[in-house]
């Protein structure tokens, strides 16, 4: 095959060096704008296993490169005058300059043709004559931009500014200094790639760049400010540009992630940064620009493969790989563009926090990096949770969290949960079992189903109820068990289907309207939830002044029964939700409009509540801290609103769930989902909350915590197979100290022997 490919980076280099290695006979020119041995940028990173991938397919080149590479392995966090060190990183690194002679070299060895100072223009009609034209030119992308609808273009450009310079102080960690001054906070993350060499990359917020009026200085005038700004990292060396013809402001980013929906159009097929880009951040732009290469190649060079089933295979299997780390990268990009929000932690929990902020790295994964580090943060965790009272390095999911004057023996909880299981409201010998089993299973805190105030208040005919005696009566049976068999505190979670209710029971159809005996429904406005549902009659102050009286009653004989803890529900659409989402209220006095407005009722329920509730007992509120509807609904940013007005009311937590508000919504699912909406309550309100969705593993409870992202952490569904979740989670992380029900301690040191046993062999099987 004719090959032409545009810019000489990593990507097309290497392209062509996998395209000769399997197959001698296409002919590759590269055409590069700059001059050779010109390039933008220092350092960059790998990590073992791209050297790995390389090394597999072409020794030659890996073994010049890996004998270039500089090793390292702790990472240092300096903020507050304090510096954090933990080990165990493993990173390398190659200047990009050295990177590009090896790859130069390499190809010329080869027979790829090489042009410099080529600019190519993608309009120009010499390119029909090859058979494939690879648009290896970068983030910035001419032959890409040319036609940005085939390739189906998706540019986000990120908040901060940034600048990539150099330094010859040789750090021996990968760096990061956080410097508040006197326009706010500025950071390096700075890292070696040779003997004397470092990569120096200055990031901060667009406002403190303005501040600073970086925005007006020419880059010499830039650099004097940051060797100023970050002096006693430096040692006395200069930061460098390699960008110098850049004039004014313009050596200043903004990182543009870029994706596309098709890497091909035509000859032309995109390839490294023009096809995609990650976060530099999270460091693996060139190990995905290689690896691009070495798949195309691939499909390429495979026998009875068409050139479209070749470029389908390949968009394919990298995309996904990409789709990954864009994934990470978010994060990672959205961490430092949220500083802010962290700046408040100890300088050893802020450092966990930026350690575990792309998702990819847990607490199990530091734990094997650094054990030494990692216990010392969860002595660090215990020693908060505990006001100083325990020194103990264990898991921070089996910590204590105080809320008022009750004491939860861990911070993992079971989810409330409907049941459906009920008649008349009246809790049954099901429900009995169910929590009793539940709190059995180790969950320092156990909450109720959506137990609901009045009749017309129930979701289905099978929900709980606690309006009269009889109710009461059962509940308090459950929770005297509770209290009597367990160490488990227990909530009581109280809400009103409002529009969502008079529906069947949850397995029979979610949201469904009975077949009959429907009851009339409520809600703020006469939006019904669907067009399957009824239209709710908008409430009346009458209405409101009634069903704020059957919270109060409710509460009222919820201290009868014993609760240790009152939820409000005021999420997933339900009556108070109602209240609090746009989409559902379009009320026009005032309760509506505004969030004030819109607050104005569910407030006012829970603070007639906290009246009733004892002082010495907490109470926590449900939200929905977004609608999943963009601007239209409620958005993360007014979900910090809504926290910090409960917790005004007397609310000791903000229970943070998502969604469930329209029947519309996009909700974007994966692991932990919700989590960041915690993190975001949490750290921007300083309120306390509980995360929940989607975490099922122990490992994401302590990570959520340790980086404190929430407070608490709630699991539903895995506490529906598994009510022994703590426990179990206890046996696996070889936890004693947690109240195991005395006639199942046989059981469980069987676990903890069992799992530590399988833990060795797949030790010894690694090795
Ligand atoms: C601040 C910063 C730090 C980074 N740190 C790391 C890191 O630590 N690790 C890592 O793996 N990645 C890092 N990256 C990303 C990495 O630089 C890129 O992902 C990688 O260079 C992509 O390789 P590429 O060949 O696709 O593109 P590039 O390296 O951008 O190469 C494109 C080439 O095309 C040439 N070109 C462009 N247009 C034309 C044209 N019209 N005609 C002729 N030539 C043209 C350019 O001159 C350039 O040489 C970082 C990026 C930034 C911005
Ligand atoms: C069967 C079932 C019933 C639920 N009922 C309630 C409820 O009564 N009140 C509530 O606030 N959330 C309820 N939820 C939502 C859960 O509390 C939780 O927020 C959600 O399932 C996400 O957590 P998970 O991924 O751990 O399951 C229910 C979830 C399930 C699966």
């Amino acid at each position: 095959m004719k090959i032409a490919c545009i810019g000489g980076g990593p990507a097309g280099l290497y392209f062509a060096i996998s395209m000769k290695l399997r197959d001698p006979a296409h002919e590759i020119e590269i055409f590069e704008r700059n001059a050779p041995g010109v390039t933008f940028g220092w350092g960059v990173v790998f990590s073992d296993l791209t050297v790995d991938n390389i090394t597999r397919n072409d020794p030659v080149s890996a073994a010049a490169i890996t004998g270039e590479l500089a090793h390292w392995d702790d990472i240092d966090v300096h903020i507050k005058g304090e510096t954090i060190t933990s080990g165990g990183h493993g990173f390398i690194g190659i200047g990009r300059k050295r990177l590009l002679e090896i790859l130069q070299e390499r190809a010329r060895a080869l027979g790829v043709v090489l042009h410099f100072e080529a600019e190519c223009d993608p309009a120009d009609p010499k390119w029909q004559g090859y058979d494939l034209v690879i648009a290896s030119d970068g983030l910035n992308s001419r032959f890409r931009n040319a036609n940005p609808e085939a390739f189906g273009v998706d540019t986000d450009v990120r908040q901060n500014k940034f600048i990539w310079l150099g330094t010859n102080k040789a750090f021996d960690a990968f760096t990061f200094a956080f410097e508040e001054t006197e326009h706010g906070w500025i950071w390096a993350h700075a890292y070696r790639f040779a003997p004397d060499f470092s990569t120096f990359i200055v990031e901060c917020s667009e406002e403190v760049w303005r501040a600073f009026g970086f925005d007006e200085m020419e880059q010499a005038e830039t650099i004097a400010v940051c060797e100023r700004l970050f002096a006693k990292y430096l040692d006395g060396h200069a930061l460098m540009s390699n960008a110098a013809h850049l004039r004014g402001s313009a050596a200043w980013l903004n990182f543009p992630r870029i994706k596309c929906e098709r890497w091909s159009s035509g000859n032309v097929i995109l390839l490294g940064d023009a096809a995609h880009t990650a976060h530099f951040s999270i460091g693996s732009g060139t190990k995905l620009a290689l690896e691009d290469a070495i798949k195309l190649a691939d499909v390429l060079n495979r026998d009875g493969l068409s050139l479209g089933a070749a470029l389908d295979e390949y968009q394919a299997e990298r995309n996904l790989e990409v789709l990954k780390l864009q994934n990470s990268a978010r994060n990672s990009t959205e961490w430092f563009e949220t500083l802010d929000r962290y700046l408040h932690f100890e300088p050893l929990q802020f450092a966990y926090s930026l350690l575990t902020r792309s998702q990819r790295i847990s607490h199990e994964n530091l734990r094997l990096r650094d054990r030494e580090w990692l216990e010392g943060v969860e002595r660090w965790f215990w020693k908060r949770a505990t006001a100083g009272q325990s020194n103990k390095t264990a898991p921070p999911m089996f910590a204590p969290l105080k809320l008022r004057e009750m004491e939860v023996a861990n911070r993992i909880t079971v989810s409330p949960m409907a049941m459906y299981s009920a008649e008349d409201g009246v809790p049954n010998d099901f429900h009995f079992v169910h929590y009793g089993e539940r709190a059995l299973g180790g969950a320092g805190l156990l909450f109720t189903e959506m137990t609901c105030v009045s009749p017309e208040g129930r979701i289905s005919p099978g929900c709980t109820g606690l309006w009269n005696d009889e109710q009461a009566a059962e509940w308090r049976r459950i929770v005297d068990f509770v209290h009597a068999n367990s160490a488990a505190k227990i909530c009581l979670q109280l809400g009103h289907s409002g529009p969502k209710g008079s529906t069947k029971l949850g397995w029979e159809g979610n949201d469904v309207p009975l077949d009959d005996g429907n009851w009339p429904v409520m809600a703020a406005s006469d939006v019904p939830w669907s067009p399957a549902n009824q239209v709710p009659r908008a409430m009346t102050r009458a209405d409101m002044d009634a069903v704020r009286d059957q919270f109060v009653a409710a509460v009222k004989l919820g201290i009868d029964c014993g609760f240790d803890m009152v939820e409000l529900h005021a999420a997933h659409g339900y009556l108070l939700s109602s209240f609090i989402t746009p989409l559902q209220n379009k009320r026009t006095d005032d309760y509506g409009g505004s969030l004030d407005n819109r607050l104005r009722y569910p407030l006012e329920v829970f603070a007639a509540m906290r009246a009733a509730w004892p002082g010495d007992k907490p109470m926590s509120v449900r939200i929905s801290a977004t609608d999943w509807a963009g601007e239209n609904g409620v958005t993360p940013d007014e979900a910090v609103a809504i926290g910090e007005a409960f917790a005004r009311e007397g609310a000791d937590l903000i229970d943070v769930s998502a969604g469930q508000t329209w029947a519309e919504q996009q909700p974007v699912y994966g692991r932990m989902f919700q989590t960041p909406f915690s993190d975001k309550v949490r750290n921007e309100g300083r309120l306390a909350t509980m995360a929940v969705g989607n975490i099922y593993e122990p490992d994401h409870a302590n990570s959520i915590l340790a980086a404190g992202r929430a407070d608490l952490v709630a699991l539903a569904r895995p506490h529906l197979v598994d009510p022994m979740w703590t426990l179990r989670a206890a046996a696996q992380l070889d936890y004693r100290d947690i109240h195991i029900p005395p006639q199942y301690l046989n059981g469980m040191s069987q676990l903890a022997r069992n799992l530590k046993r399988e833990a060795e062999i797949a030790a010894a099987l690694r090795v």
